[in-house]
């Protein structure tokens, strides 16, 4: 049976009895709505742990002003139901006030430079500010071992990898490979923001990154490839944010040069902004 516990007392009684028995503990941080790609990530802590804690808060301060912190999915009975199939031992439900005891406005704030500022970074600001604040707390209170990362979220995973080693968090990062619709779409909280007949059209993202993989490995010039994604996505409907191709870094490579490589896309469909990756 899963535990679900609010207050920080009993969390951290409960890992540190698990720590006397010399059990390692996983983590899953998530802000809820959970679906596939959320179970795989707690499936893969499970891999490399005895105990897994799953978080659900959804985090007001990495939304920014006009974002969709209000109306961002709640679906708590569901979302229990769901981690206790995939092998959770606790959900821990924070509040805003235990997370943010000053208050959000006087809340200490985990910055990482760099990396934080290009990408999602440029278009969504302070929102990586938002997610290295609160995955803090979180890695302090729950105390993990080793906790799992989406790769949809590709950013946003090397921005807390370099939380971890600059801050010295002696926790092991797991990145959880993308999990997709059968149609390609990758899965995500807010496609459900989709309507009927957007939803069909969300699947052009998948693509376009196969393609913009194709050109690239074909030896045509990136900015090309990447011009030819956005006229793709804006083709079918899309307001395009940016359609890359990076190095894992995320810096950006030289014409010509060889070595691993990531295209990201980010795009709005209607009301929705949607997010993917591919590697290779
Ligand atoms: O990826 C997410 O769901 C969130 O950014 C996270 C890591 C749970 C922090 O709020």
């Amino acid at each position: 049976m899963i535990e679900t516990i609010t207050e920080l007392d009993v969390l951290r009684a409960r890992v540190s009895e698990w720590k006397q028995q010399g059990l390692r503990v996983g983590f899953v941080p998530t802000m809820g709505n959970l679906h596939a790609g959320h179970y795989s990530l707690v499936m893969l802590a499970r891999q490399y742990a005895d105990r897994v804690v799953s978080s659900v808060f959804v985090n007001p301060t990495q939304f920014g002003p006009s974002e969709d912190f209000t109306r961002y999915p709640r679906t708590p009975e569901a979302d229990m139901g769901g981690l206790e199939g995939a092998g959770c031992d606790v959900l821990w439900l924070p509040t805003v006030e235990s997370m943010y005891p000053f208050g959000v406005e006087l809340a200490a704030k985990v910055h990482v430079p760099g990396v934080s500022s290009v990408l999602e970074g440029a278009y969504r600001p302070g929102h990586f500010d938002g997610v290295c604040t609160v995955v803090s707390r979180l890695f302090n209170q729950v105390q993990p071992d080793v906790a799992a990362f989406g790769k949809k979220d590709f950013q946003q995973l090397a921005v807390i990898r370099q939380m971890v080693t600059d801050l010295a968090f002696p926790v092991q990062l797991l990145p959880g490979s993308i999990v997709r619709e059968p149609d390609g779409l990758a899965m995500s909280s807010r496609n459900q923001y989709l309507s009927a007949e957007e939803r069909p059209r969300a699947a052009e993202i998948r693509k376009t990154l196969l393609a913009m993989r194709e050109g690239l490995v074909a030896g045509t010039p990136r900015a090309e490839v990447e011009a030819a994604a956005t006229q793709r996505l804006s083709g079918v409907g899309f307001v395009v944010d940016y359609t890359v191709v990076r190095r894992p870094d995320l810096s950006e490579p030289l014409d010509g040069e060889v070595g691993p490589r990531v295209a990201l896309v980010a795009a709005k469909l209607g009301r929705t902004r949607l997010i993917d990756n591919l590697e290779w």
